[in-house]
């Protein structure tokens, strides 16, 4: 069954500006995961919610073979602008529906503010959206946003999670995770709110199977 996307418009949120997380640079987190485990951001990389693709150039850069993937055609469209050099591809779709062309593609899934931006209802579509573009043994790794400090009564997007919750997500899906830490880097306002997790595709248990 199709789930019910949030009522975020995205593609109007970059129509007028209010992309407060779009800081035009890659986050530091990705060469502090690099440096901690040299060998492990290659192969076919799928970055879901790339936004204007900041992440997915980077890893183009280090010899990935990248594919952005967002539901918002601007976003598409600016990152496409953005990578003069065509690093990476960029497509526009949806995580929960996506064509049949990006399924069981990629070595690795590399997160960063798609699950945090999405309703917590959603999550669970949200990790059978990774797993099923991940080819067998495939590896998801990401920096989520654990503690978005809202003031009382706020709400998000952005969404926060507990670790515990996170791992949970992740396992409850038949992913095996292998590592998780709070990273030392971060955009400025970041550092110390966010959660490096590592995990390794397995059998999928009932919740998410395909
Ligand atoms: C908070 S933004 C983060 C963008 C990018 N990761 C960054 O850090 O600049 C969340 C992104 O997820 C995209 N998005 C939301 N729902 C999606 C879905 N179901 N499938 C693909 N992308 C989605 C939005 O369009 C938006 O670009």
């Amino acid at each position: 069954m199709k789930p019910e996307i949030a009522s975020t418009n995205w593609n109007e949120l970059y129509e007028t500006g209010a992309t407060p997380w779009d800081k035009g640079l890659p986050t530091p987190v990705l060469a502090e995961v690099q440096q901690r485990h040299p060998d492990l951001l290659k192969g076919d990389v799928v970055v879901p919610g790339c936004g204007t693709g900041s992440d997915a150039r980077w890893l183009a850069a280090q010899g990935c073979q990248v594919t952005g993937v967002d539901l918002a055609p601007l976003a598409i469209e600016r990152a496409q602008k953005l990578d003069e050099a065509q690093l990476a591809q960029y497509v526009q779709a949806s995580l929960f529906e996506l064509p049949a062309s990006l399924i069981e593609q990629f070595d690795l899934a590399w997160e960063h503010t798609c699950l945090c931006a999405l309703d917590p209802s959603l999550r669970t579509p949200y990790v059978k959206g990774i797993r099923d573009a991940l080819k067998p043994g495939g590896t998801v790794v990401g920096v989520f946003f654990i503690d978005p400090e809202m003031d009382p009564g706020e709400t998000g997007p952005p969404f926060g999670i507990t670790p515990e919750e996170l791992t949970g997500l992740w396992e409850e899906a038949g992913f095996t995770v292998q590592e998780s830490w709070v990273p030392e880097t971060g955009y400025p306002g970041r550092v110390g709110r966010e959660r490096v997790l590592i995990a390794v595709k397995g059998e999928a248990k009932s919740a998410v199977k395909s």
